[in-house]
């Protein structure tokens, strides 16, 4: 399945143009089915719906695991390096995985989860987060991963959306020098969760916990006595896979929901062909399983392609921030995948922790989540891999379910802080506020996708009118990213960020809304209004404009109690960088906060702000000028 010259490159782009569903279905073929699909496509972006390889019946686990299992059953899967240094390392070998998940399938069938049922997973990065997550795809339940960093709330908040009916979640979670509390968490949480009617506990920290009787039930005791054979469920293509939460710029996370076929074709292809994986080479992704980088480029896009998948327990700065980099050395891996705000943050700590370790065996670098400067780039480049490795920097989003835009490694151009080029089998485009395609090259506008695609989202969980609403209303006829794109005059994409009410802080998703209904929860805060600006290495900060009942000193606490709030209601991941208390905030007639003036203020543009003409009080924007100049 892998495109191998640019020459090849070039007639796979031909050959989608001419025929995408031959193209796609092409791919399909090489996947196991119980039953062939009837059609390859059907799509209506003027209602939002989409389907892919109708009328075919698979599992998404058998091609993950028992298809590999007789050639290559003996190759590790998943490689876990854990936290602790010192701790030992386990290796699962396809035959292994295949196994546990297995038994763990049994062990959610014999508690009463059929299939359409939904899963939320709450874990630490262990193999057995990947081993229930596959468990679930095989017998059909529909895992929702929710990042072990969430509150209680936001945990309380995804499980009642999408009304799960069992949680698996650990005793506690080693991140660095410090434990997460995860079933007390998850206690919480479950207070007000009537959906779920069991809970499985896998021993990790060893921590002292509660367990509930009849409700709370250990994974180690559980995979005991189970049987070890399941067959796989055969699904329909467009059954549901998994729903994973994501920021939106208004309201509660959004509960994005991605299908069997479709997801399945696209993650191999772009696994295998970005990053040019070949047999035996071992890959890394430095993401989390919380986030769809895990899910697509952990565990299904490296399954599928019956590669080695590392997957790493711990932090890049501990126990010290050449952590990574000793990993690299001591498995050689060969693929690597992070994130630009670690790549910042280990630049910051200086090239000794780098060079101390023999990164030689590194053959690919990738970059996800984020806009990548062209100093981290550099630095990536030459001091990662040593100038002889290849960049991808993969544009892509929870809801597109795998990578959009990207060179891949090697084969085409690459350049610092471009995506480049659309990969074949994508049309994405660039429009004008107004919708028209942009087709010129040196223009900027808004970045769109014209025509579906199989790993795209198919809903919003319980709610298509928002799933229509979000991507498919602003321009009519074309999927709308909420990101802004640059086209060079080679016509290479440049990301130039979010164009709505999300700000991306080290590589994870916030909608201001959420965080600023958490800041209202202060009794002494009337209304807050929440922008990023430039952080060095966090990509974004946050900056909070408040108006509060009765004006804080400047020694009050206000600003630890309003970040503990978020902590709460949100999670550690948010936490607000700059607070800035003012009188009033810059609204339209309609009463729409003008984020556009605040986030120029809040990265130190205090003249030239733009047109204020459609502001219903322009004073309000002399006002907290003078604030921001009196808090200097
Ligand atoms: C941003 C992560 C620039 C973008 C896979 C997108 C990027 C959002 C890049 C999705 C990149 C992701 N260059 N920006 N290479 N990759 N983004 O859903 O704003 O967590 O809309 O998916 O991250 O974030 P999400």
């Amino acid at each position: 399945m892998r495109i191998k010259s640019l020459e090849e490159y070039h007639l796979e782009k031909e050959n989608f143009e001419e025929k995408p569903e031959n193209f796609w279905e092409e791919k399909a073929k090489k996947f196991v089915w119980y039953r062939k699909w009837d059609e390859v496509l059907n799509w209506d972006f003027k209602s939002a719906n989409v389907e892919w390889f109708k009328g075919g019946k698979l599992n998404i686990t058998e091609n993950c695991l028992d298809r590999h299992l007789k050639n290559n059953g003996d190759r590790i899967a998943i490689k876990w390096i854990a936290n602790n240094p010192n701790e030992k390392n386990i290796e699962l070998s396809y035959k292994e995985l295949h196994l546990q998940v297995c038994k763990f399938s049994n062990v959610l069938k014999s508690k009463g989860i059929n299939k359409g049922d939904r899963i939320c997973l709450y874990m630490p990065m262990v193999p057995e987060l990947a081993i229930a997550v596959l468990a679930c795809a095989r017998i059909g339940a529909i895992h929702s991963v929710v990042f072990a960093g969430f509150s209680a709330k936001s945990l309380s908040d995804r499980i009642n959306d999408a009304t799960c009916k069992a949680l698996i979640t650990s005793d506690g979670g080693f991140r660095g020098d410090k434990i997460t509390p995860l079933k007390s968490i998850a206690d919480e949480a479950l207070r007000s969760t009537p959906s779920i009617e069991f809970c499985i506990v896998l021993e990790r920290t060893k921590s002292t916990i509660d367990m509930k009787d009849n409700r709370d039930f250990w994974w180690q005791d559980e995979m005991k006595n189970v049987n070890i054979n399941c067959t796989p469920e055969e699904m329909n293509s467009e059954d549901k896979l998994f729903i994973l939460y994501t920021s939106g710029s208004t309201g509660k996370p959004k509960g994005i929901v991605h299908t069997t076929a479709g997801y399945m074709i696209y993650t191999q292809y772009s696994f295998e062909n970005v990053f040019q994986y070949q047999e035996n080479d071992l890959y890394w992704c430095t993401a989390d399983i919380g986030w769809i980088t895990g899910h697509s480029y952990i565990i299904y896009g490296p399954l599928l392609a019956g590669a080695t998948t590392v997957m790493f327990e711990g932090v890049p700065t501990y126990p010290d921030a050449g952590r990574f980099w000793k990993i690299v050395e001591e498995n050689k891996i060969n693929i690597f995948y992070t994130a630009p705000t670690a790549i910042r943050a280990l630049e910051a700590k200086g090239n000794e922790y780098v060079r101390k370790y023999n990164l030689s065996s590194l053959k690919v670098l990738g970059t996800v989540g984020e806009p990548i400067n062209e100093d981290a780039w550099n630095w990536y480049y030459n001091e990662i891999g040593n100038k002889k490795c290849p960049i991808v920097d993969t544009w892509w989003q929870t809801e597109t379910g795998g990578i959009m835009i990207s060179n891949l490694a090697g084969i085409n151009k690459e350049k610092a802080t471009f995506a480049t080029l659309p990969l074949p089998g994508i049309k994405a485009c660039i429009v004008d506020d107004k919708g028209a395609e942009l087709e010129q090259n040196n223009i900027e506008g808004k970045l769109c996708v014209k025509y579906p695609w199989p790993s795209m989202a198919r809903t919003i969980y319980g709610d298509h009118q928002r799933y229509f609403n979000t991507y498919f209303s602003a321009f009519p006829g074309k999927y709308f990213s909420g990101d802004g794109c640059f086209k060079n005059e080679e016509g290479l994409f440049r990301i130039t960020g979010r164009v709505d009410d999300v700000i991306i802080v080290s590589g994870h998703n916030l909608g201001t809304a959420e965080i600023e209904s958490a800041i209202d929860e202060h009794q002494n805060v009337c209304e807050s209004a929440i922008v990023g600006y430039p952080h060095n290495i966090k990509g974004n900060g946050l900056f909070a404009f408040i108006i509060c009942h009765q004006k804080p000193k400047k020694d009050d606490e206000i600003n630890l109690e309003i970040n503990n709030l978020i902590t709460k209601h949100v999670g550690p991941i948010a936490k607000v960088d700059s607070f800035l208390y003012v009188d009033g905030l810059p609204k339209t007639r309609s009463g729409k906060i003008m984020r556009r003036i605040l986030r120029k203020i809040a990265s130190g543009i205090t003249e030239d702000l733009g047109d204020t003409s459609t502001l219903l009080d322009p004073a309000v924007v002399e006002k907290i000028i003078t604030e921001v100049k009196n808090n200097k």
